[in-house]
């Protein structure tokens, strides 16, 4: 649980409840732009891996800007929510430069590729950077505890 815990003293002033629901408010919209950003790259690497026209549709090219702004946002205000930040605390800066790592991943997968081979491997490497920043967002660690 975060430093702004769900679970408060009965005796926790109004403004505290307030900060306390609005960083539940924002890490349920972070959490929920986390899912529905992998969901929708899985589905268009799998359009990409059958070169199907339905990556041209224009709610496909819209849309995950849409929910990747929206979880940056959520996360710049979490951060301030939490007193923590990329470049002073190193699980922040680690996310950040893994996000900038599946970005470009994502963008060679899905677009900039020159080819088949290039496109799955930069599909699958921005899968597996995706799954190491949920890692490192529900330990608070750069390097996880097994390595
Ligand atoms: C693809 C990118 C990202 C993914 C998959 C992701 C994933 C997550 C997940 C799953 C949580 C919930 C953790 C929990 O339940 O304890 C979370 C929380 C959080 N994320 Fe992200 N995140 C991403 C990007 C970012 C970025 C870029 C930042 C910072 C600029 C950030 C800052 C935070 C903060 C501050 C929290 C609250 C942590 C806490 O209170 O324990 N996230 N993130």
């Amino acid at each position: 649980m975060g430093a702004a815990s769900a679970r408060l003293p009965a005796a926790a002033s109004p403004v505290i409840r307030a900060l306390n629901l609005l960083y539940l408010a924002l890490k349920t919209i972070h959490v929920s732009c986390v899912v529905m950003t992998i969901s929708l790259f899985l589905v268009r690497g799998f359009w990409m891996l059958q070169d199907s026209p339905r990556l041209q549709q224009r709610w496909v090219k819209i849309l995950p800007h849409v929910i990747d702004a929206t979880l940056l946002t959520s996360a710049i205000l979490l951060t301030f929510q939490i007193g923590q930040y990329p470049g002073v605390n190193g699980w922040l800066t680690a996310k950040v430069t893994a996000l900038l790592l599946y970005i470009g991943l994502g963008t060679l997968a899905i677009k900039r590729g020159r080819s088949k081979r290039v496109k799955v491997a930069a599909w699958l490497g921005a899968i597996l950077v995706f799954a190491y920043i949920v890692s490192v967002a529900l330990t608070r660690q750069p390097v996880p505890d097994w390595i």
